[in-house]
C-alpha cells in the first residue's frame, strides 16, 4: 500500500538510509523510508551490504522522478561508515538527515545458550553503526547547520517477553543511545530520536516463514487488532526527519498499533441489572 500523498518539505535536503534494501521484493521499513524521504523531495543515499537489494528501491524512487544513488557498504564497519558520508556530501554537497535503520534479529537463545561470539557480531551490527554513522554524519550535518537523526528500535527493546535475549537488549540500547546522542548534540542543531516499530510485516519477518495462523497471533497482540507495514514506520521516519518535529528531540516514537499502550482485557461481561442507588 502505497499511496501519492507527496509535497516537498524536505526539498534541498540530503538523507542516507542504512538497510535501504530488501530481501525479496516486498517492503521493508529502510526501503519505504527512503522511498517515502525521496518522495518528499531529499536526495537519498541508499545503504546496503546487498546492492542488488537496493536496486528495486532506486526504481522505485525513479519511478516517481526523485533522486537517489546506492553505496554497497557494511555499516558495522568504520571505514564503510566514512566512506557512505563522504560519497553522500561528494554526490549533494551536504547531510541533513540521517535513518540508522540497519537491525538483524542475531542469534537465538538465553544467556545459558547464546553464542558469545555471534553475540558480539551482532551488538556491532545492531548498536555500534549507529555510533558510527553518528560519528561520521554529525560533523557534516553541523556544517550544514543542523539535522535530523532517525534510529530504528524496536518494542522488544521497551518489554520483556521477547524469547531471544541478543534481539530486546541490543533494541535497548538504541534507545539510551538515542537519549544520550540528544543531550550531546542538541546544542548544535541535531535531534535525534528513535522509531520502535511493533509487529510490521516486512520481508525480514516474512523470511522466518509466517503462517496464517502466526500473522493472526502478531495482530491480537495490538490494540488495532492488525499488522503494520514498512510505510507506517516511514511516516513516523518522514515526521522526524522533517521541521515539523523541530522541538522533538530524545523520543521513542512506538509505531506499534497500541501494542505498549497495553492489552484489549478480556470481554466485557453481559451487563448486569443496575444495582447502583440512582443519585438524588
Ligand atoms: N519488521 C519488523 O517487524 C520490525 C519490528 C521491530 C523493529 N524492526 C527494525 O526495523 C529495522 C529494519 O527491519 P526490516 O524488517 O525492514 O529489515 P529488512 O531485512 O527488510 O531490511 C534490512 C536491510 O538491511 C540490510 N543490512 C543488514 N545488515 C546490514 C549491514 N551490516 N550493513 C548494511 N546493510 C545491512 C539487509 O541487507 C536488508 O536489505 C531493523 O532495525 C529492525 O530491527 C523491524
Amino acid at each position: 500500500m502505497t499511496d501519492i500523498r507527496r509535497d516537498d518539505r524536505l526539498k534541498g535536503k540530503v538523507a542516507v538510509v542504512t538497510g535501504a534494501g530488501s530481501r525479496a521484493e516486498g517492503i521493508g521499513n529502510g526501503r519505504a523510508t527512503a522511498v517515502i524521504l525521496a518522495r518528499h523531495g531529499a536526495k537519498v543515499t541508499l545503504v546496503d551490504t546487498v546492492a542488488q537489494w537496493a536496486e528495486e528501491t532506486k526504481r522505485l524512487i525513479e519511478a516517481e522522478g526523485g533522486n537517489s544513488q546506492i553505496v554497497e557498504a557494511d555499516v558495522s564497519d568504520p571505514a564503510s561508515c566514512q566512506a557512505i558520508v563522504a560519497r553522500t556530501v561528494d554526490n549533494w554537497g551536504r547531510l541533513d538527515i540521517l535513518v540508522n535503520n540497519v537491525g538483524i534479529t542475531g542469534p537465538r537463545g538465553n544467556a545459558v545458550e547464546v553464542d558469545a561470539a555471534a553475540w558480539d557480531q551482532a551488538m556491532r551490527i545492531n548498536v555500534a553503526s549507529m555510533m558510527l554513522m553518528a560519528k561520521y554524519a554529525i560533523p557534516e550535518m553541523i556544517k550544514g547547520g543542523g539535522g535530523s537523526i532517525v534510529n530504528l528500535t524496536s518494542v522488544a527493546g521497551l518489554q520483556g517477553g521477547h524469547p531471544s535475549l541478543l534481539y530486546p537488549t541490543s533494541k535497548g540500547a538504541i534507545v539510551s543511545l538515542t537519549r544520550a546522542m540528544a543531550a550531546h548534540h542538541g546544542r548544535d542543531g541535531i535531534r535525534v530520536n528513535c522509531i520502535a516499530p511493533g509487529t510490521v510485516y516486512t520481508p525480514m519477518v516474512a523470511s522466518r516463514g509466517m503462517t496464517p495462523q502466526m500473522r493472526q497471533a502478531r495482530s491480537e497482540r495490538t490494540l488495532l487488532g492488525t499488522e503494520g507495514t514498512g510505510w507506517d514506520i516511514a511516516y513516523g521516519a518522514l515526521y522526524l526527519a522533517s521541521d515539523e518535529s523541530r522541538w522533538v528531540t530524545g523520543i521513542t516514537l512506538p509505531i506499534d498499533g497500541g501494542a505498549t499502550a497495553g492489552s484489549r482485557g478480556s470481554p466485557v461481561p453481559p451487563s448486569q441489572p443496575a444495582s447502583v442507588t440512582p443519585a438524588r
